[in-house]
């Protein structure tokens, strides 16, 4: 895992921007996309080099984390909604290439296992977005979501549904949803989560530096081969390790391995 410390919320966007810019720009590749809040200036940034930097969007294929059970893809507050207001709309990726689960599918379970045997068929994901919740769930595992679970149907923690609730003024939040297990999010070749705000500081901490379990879903990020956490200070504040973090990044940055070098290729200096 590798952590990268940034000096400010607005900072964190364009770090992890700097990931997926290079590896975008290498041709042909297959993005998992993430919604809430934490990845939004990851997308502004990567918007905004679409229009100003040539950064095009074309030959990428995205996979979208999870979505909303009973949500027809039209909905407002659908994922497939949002990820079009928040990114795709705005950039020049062909739609039938952003392919995303369908909420309102009649068999729930098998659209699950389409979605899944989907992601495999495009060749895997190259690179993963993530965020992470207060209860330190990724996508939609909820605390006690199995480390090796595929896209299945789960159902939201309360805590979660009350976060959320701000987008269903109705008072309707889903019971349900659609996700991508953790077993699925572990084969991406480099997952990138992305954390601001003290909110998520013990969640943070527990994910980086906790015991590997169920309890903190992130924590399966530890059984990654190569997995990016990008984080502001309040989000850095619980950790313990902050000075060792501190002089890995320094020397990184020192030998040219930063994100926006051709470090991907590269093996990182920083822990495993
Ligand atoms: C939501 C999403 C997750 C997201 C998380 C945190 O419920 N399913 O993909 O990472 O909660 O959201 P936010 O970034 O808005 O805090």
């Amino acid at each position: 895992m590798q952590i990268i410390l940034c000096e400010s919320a607005e900072h964190v966007g364009g770090r992890a921007a700097d990931v997926i810019d290079a590896r975008v720009r290498q041709g042909p590749a297959v993005l998992g996309l993430a919604t809430g809040g934490s990845p939004k200036s990851t997308y502004q940034e990567l918007i905004r080099r679409h229009r100003e930097e040539q950064l095009s969007f074309s030959q990428v294929t995205a996979f979208t984390l999870d979505e909303y059970a009973g949500l027809p893809p039209e909905h407002e507050q659908s994922y497939y909604s949002t990820i079009r207001r928040e990114f795709a709309d705005h950039v020049d990726l062909p739609l039938e290439q952003l392919i995303t689960p369908h909420g309102d599918a009649p068999d729930l379970v098998a659209e699950a296992e389409r979605y899944d045997a989907a992601i495999t068929a495009a060749g895997g994901v190259d690179i993963q977005i993530l965020g992470i919740g207060a209860n330190g769930h990724i996508g939609f595992n909820e605390p006690t979501s199995s480390l090796v679970s595929r896209t299945r149907v789960k159902t939201l923690a309360g805590a979660t549904r009350a976060d959320n609730a701000r987008f269903f003024p109705e008072g309707d939040v889903p019971r349900l949803c659609l996700t991508q297990g953790l077993g699925t999010i572990r084969e991406a070749k480099l997952a990138v989560l992305v954390a601001m705000g003290e909110n998520k500081a013990e969640a943070v901490q527990a994910m980086v530096e906790g015991p590997v379990s169920a309890h903190c879903p992130a924590s399966v990020l530890q059984m990654h081969r190569r997995a990016v956490v990008i984080l502001d200070p309040a989000a850095a504040s619980r950790l313990s390790l902050l000075d060792y973090y501190r002089d890995a990044q320094e020397f990184n940055d020192q030998l040219g391995q930063t994100p926006t070098r051709p470090w991907l290729q590269q093996p990182l200096v920083q822990q495993g």
